[in-house]
C-alpha cells in the first residue's frame, strides 16, 4: 500500500549501498581483526583538537544548533579569502547536492553528470523528477567536452566531481575553463571538490578562482575526508551570494548539529593534523602503486585517497577480501565490474589489503 502511495520518483531510486559497516561484518563473519577501506574515510581519525571540542560541546546538545553556522562561516571566509555571504554550510556535502537539486530542478529539467561519478548526483536529480544525462568517462576521466555537448535548453545543472569518485582522476584548469566558457547562460556548474586536499597535480584548478571571476559555479567541500569528521556530517558550499541566498530557501532550519560545528572549527585550526593526513595518503599511495606493480596488478593512478584496482571479477574479489577481514568497495556498483575501489589506509592496513589480494587472486 505504501508503495502505491509513494511518488514514482522515490520508488525509482535504488537505496544507496554504503560501504559495509565494521560492526555488520564482525557479526556476519565472526571476524575481529578487520580493516575497513571502503568509504574513503581518513584512517588517522579526527584531530585531537576536534575531539576535545566535541567533548566541550557535549553539555550543550540540549540546545538547537546555530542555524547559519556563524562562527564557522566567519572562520572559513577568512581562510578562503571570500566574503561570509559566499558560504553555506550543510549536513555534509551530500546535503548541499540535494539542496542544489531542490533549488533548481523542476520536473523535466535536466542535469548532466559523468558516468561513473558520485552516485548522489543521480539520486538528487531523480528525486526532483528531473532527467539525468549521464556522460561516459573518457578512459577514467571526466570528458568535459562531451558533458558540454550534452547540455540542452532544459539543462540547469552540471555536476563536475573533481577528483572524480570512484575513479580518482582529476580534470585540469584548461579543460574546466573550456567547459565554463562554452556553457550557455542559465546552467550552474556544481564543482564537487570533496577530495581536493589530497590532490598532487599542480594543474588542479581551485574552484574558488572561478567563483571569484563570476562564473556560475557552486564549489562543494567537506569535513568528511581529510578533516576526518565523516561521522558528524558537515560540509560547505561557496558561490555568489545570490546563489547562496537561493540555496538557503529550501533547506532545513538546523542542518548542521552542534558537535559538527565545533569540531569543524577546531579542525580548521589543526594544520599539522591535515598535513599528517596528506603525508599518510601520499606514502600509502606510493606503497600501493609499488606493491601492485610488483604483482602485475593494474590500477588507475589517483589524485584522491582511494584508487581503483583491477581484478577479474569485482564481486568475487570483494568477497574473497572480506573473508580475509579486508572491506573494500566492489566497483561493479559503479559499472566497473573488473575493479575494486580501495581507500588508502594506514601502512599496516595497506599491507593487509595487498597481502589479502595476492592470497585471494
Ligand atoms: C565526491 C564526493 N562528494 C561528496 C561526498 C559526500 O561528502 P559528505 O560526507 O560531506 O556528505 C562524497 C563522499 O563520499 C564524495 O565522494
Amino acid at each position: 500500500m505504501y508503495s502505491r502511495l509513494a511518488r514514482p520518483a522515490v520508488l525509482d531510486i535504488r537505496p544507496y549501498e554504503p560501504g559495509k559497516p565494521l560492526e555488520e561484518v564482525r557479526r556476519e563473519l565472526g571476524l575481529r581483526d578487520l580493516v575497513k577501506l571502503a568509504s574513503n574515510e581518513n584512517p588517522l581519525g579526527p584531530s585531537p583538537l576536534a575531539v576535545a571540542a566535541v567533548r566541550r560541546a557535549a553539555g550543550e546538545i540540549h540546545r538547537y544548533p546555530d542555524p547559519v553556522c556563524h562562527r564557522l562561516t566567519l572562520a572559513l571566509a577568512e581562510r578562503l579569502e571570500v566574503e561570509p555571504s559566499w558560504i553555506i554550510c550543510g549536513n555534509g556535502a551530500d546535503d548541499l547536492i540535494r539542496l542544489a537539486a531542490e533549488a533548481f530542478l523542476d520536473p523535466g529539467d535536466e542535469a548532466v553528470f559523468a558516468d561513473p561519478s558520485f552516485i548522489t548526483y543521480r539520486y538528487a536529480v531523480q528525486l526532483m523528477n528531473a532527467r539525468s544525462v549521464a556522460v561516459p568517462l573518457e578512459g577514467f576521466t571526466l570528458d568535459l567536452g562531451r558533458m558540454a555537448e550534452a547540455v540542452s535548453p532544459r539543462t540547469k545543472l552540471i555536476f563536475v566531481c573533481n577528483p572524480n569518485n570512484p575513479t580518482g582522476t582529476a580534470v585540469g584548469r584548461a579543460a574546466l575553463e573550456r567547459l565554463l566558457e562554452r556553457l550557455p547562460e542559465g546552467v550552474l556548474v556544481v564543482l564537487d571538490e570533496a577530495y581536493r586536499e589530497y590532490v598532487a597535480d599542480p594543474d588542479y584548478p581551485d574552484g574558488l578562482d572561478y567563483v571569484r571571476r563570476g562564473y556560475p559555479v557552486l564549489v562543494l567541500r567537506t569535513f568528511s575526508k581529510i578533516h576526518a569528521l565523516a561521522g558528524l556530517r558537515i560540509g560547505y558550499g561557496v558561490a555568489a551570494p545570490e546563489l547562496i541566498g537561493v540555496l538557503r530557501r529550501p533547506r532545513q532550519p538546523f542542518p548542521v548539529n552542534v558537535l559538527a560545528q565545533e569540531a569543524a572549527l577546531a579542525s580548521l585550526e589543526d594544520a599539522a593534523h591535515l598535513a599528517r593526513g596528506r603525508e599518510n595518503n601520499d606514502a600509502g599511495k606510493e606503497f600501493l602503486y609499488r606493491s601492485l606493480e610488483e604483482r602485475g596488478i593494474a590500477y588507475v593512478p589517483t589524485q584522491a585517497n582511494f584508487l581503483l584496482v583491477r581484478v577479474d571479477d569485482s564481486r568475487a574479489a570483494f568477497q574473497s577480501l572480506l573473508r580475509r577481514g579486508v572491506i573494500v568497495r566492489p566497483a561493479d556498483a559503479f559499472g566497473l565490474s573488473d575493479f575494486l575501489r580501495v581507500t588508502i589506509g594506514l601502512p599496516a592496513e595497506n599491507r593487509r589489503f595487498v597481502e589479502a589480494l595476492a592470497e585471494g587472486g
